[in-house]
């Protein structure tokens, strides 16, 4: 067991959060469509059941109905036997279909509410938030990182299920079969799961830099291609420089796709080999075998390939499932690290509704300290609070109703944060600022927002 500091020592990169946690929180997220789970559940396990009908069926026609002990065939059973296989692949295709839509549906609803909550809390993010962070950082947020938990949300737990069930039904089946073959397929199976959690663990980290690229393009983009940003580059002659850092972000992004890209491939690369190989390793065994006496029938190998196929689609599946899931762990990570952000400017539990008509618009400010940097740092007793600068230091005054009232001084004096601090877009850090005689911590925020107009110097 590594511990924190020795991954640190190493240069290696620690896991923020506990991946369990996250896949908690991830599944909590499917809770309102738990009956819509179900049925896919519940479909996912008839469809992987009769999935193994037809290779069984296949054994039986073989052996029982075109090369029977004697020579003779038995047209009727093939007959059968055929309509029946032919039933049942129409009725896997139907409930693949349904299966699919069930699934895609689920996973649209929980991206819209991941989408949903996640611009709601960011709506009432209070100002400072929004002045602390890039622009395109938020927006990247919202599209790249709900978009990119698409391919997990919308049918990965299915996939999951439905592997899990044929892998172990098929795995039954060739246990019934012949434990000879089974057991020689399944040596291999621990240096696959070895591989996939190596793998793994790879994606996670490509994905999150994958991410965090993807926001810095968002985010040069946001700063550049604004009317504002176009204005600058083009009065600086910045323009070129700002080709070069988006090319340089850009060649970035496409190395670590790349490379992401390339970590799954070898694994289910290496997967496909072995597909291609084991049939001659079972042929291999099977003549030995034969020779020995056990009774293979020409039915049971050809049973069994069918079979065996089906044991390595789903752990090819499985394994793509795992690295898809660790992979979106990251991307789940950045989304609930946005959830979590609390909300620093509330409605008190005391707050109440004020009626706009019973304002008279008296305002008043005493002893408000004011700074921009954190707020709980600076204190007013001793000569700290002057070191670490505040914005607005002991300001007091009165505004009668009805009066206009004009405050003048030299750019940066504090003139737009005084008028901030009146509809709580900023809280003072101390003193008080009231509206005839409330403080305005006691007066709900949307009934704040009713008293108080605006109009900014930047419209
Ligand atoms: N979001 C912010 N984060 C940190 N510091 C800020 C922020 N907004 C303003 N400041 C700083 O606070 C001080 C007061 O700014 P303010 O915008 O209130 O000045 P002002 O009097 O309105 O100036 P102007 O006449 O240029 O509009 C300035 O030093 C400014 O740099
Ligand atoms: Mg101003």
């Amino acid at each position: 067991m590594l511990t924190r500091a020795d991954v640190l020592a190493a240069g290696g990169h620690v896991e923020s959060v506990p991946s369990r946690r996250i896949l908690r929180r991830v599944a909590s997220l499917f809770r309102p469509y738990r009956s819509q789970v179900a049925v896919v559940a519940v479909l996912a396990v008839v469809y992987s059941i009769l999935g193994i009908a037809n290779p069984i069926l296949t054994k039986t026609l073989f052996d029982r109905g075109l090369f029977r002990p004697g020579g003779h065939h038995n047209l009727h059973l093939v007959y059968v036997l055929g309509a029946v296989m032919i039933v049942i692949a129409l009725l896997l295709g139907a409930i693949s279909i349904w299966e699919t839509y069930l699934t895609s549906v689920i996973g649209q609803r929980v991206m819209q509410d991941l989408r949903n909550g996640l611009f709601g809390h960011l709506q009432r993010m209070s100002l400072r938030f929004f002045t602390s962070t890039r622009t395109g950082e938020i927006q990247s947020r919202i599209a790249n990182d709900v978009g990119g938990v698409q391919l997990v949300v919308t049918g990965t737990f299915a996939s999951v299920l439905s592997n899990v069930v044929i892998l172990a039904a098929s795995l039954g089946a060739m246990l019934f079969l012949s434990w000879q073959l089974t057991l020689l397929s399944a040596v291999v199976l621990p240096a696959f799961v070895l591989m996939t959690r190596r793998v793994g663990r790879t994606q996670r980290r490509l994905a999150r830099e994958t991410q965090r690229s993807l926001a810095d393009l968002s985010v040069i983009t946001e700063e550049t291609l604004s009317v504002s940003g176009v204005l600058l580059g083009k009065v600086f002659d910045r323009q070129r420089s700002a080709i070069e850092r988006f090319e340089e972000e850009s060649e970035r992004l496409a190395g670590l796709r790349v490379r992401q890209q390339m970590a799954g491939r070898i694994l289910v690369g290496s997967m496909q080999a072995f597909l291609s190989i084991s049939p001659v390793l079972i042929y291999l065994v099977a003549a030995l075998t034969l020779s020995g006496g056990t009774g293979l029938t020409a039915g049971t190998i050809v049973a069994f390939m069918v079979l065996q196929t089906r044991v390595v689609q789903p752990m090819n599946s499985l394994v793509q499932s795992s690295i898809d899931m660790t992979a979106s762990l990251a991307l789940f990570e950045r989304i609930f690290q946005y959830l979590d952000l609390s909300h620093d400017i509330v409605d008190d539990d005391e707050a109440v509704d004020v009626d706009s008509e019973r304002i008279v618009g008296a305002i008043t400010f005493r002893g408000v300290h004011f700074t921009y940097g954190d707020p709980a740092a600076p204190t007013t007793n001793g000569a700290a609070a002057r070191d670490t600068g505040w914005t607005l230091r002991d300001v007091n005054l009165e505004i009668a109703p009805g009066q206009l009232a004009a405050i003048v001084g030299p750019t940066g004096a504090g003139k737009t944060t005084i008028s901030y601090l009146v509809p709580r877009l900023y809280e003072a850090t101390t003193g008080s600022i009231a509206i005839d005689g409330m403080d305005v911590r006691r007066i709900k925020l949307s009934s704040l927002a009713r008293l108080v107009g605006m109009v900014t110097q930047e419209t």
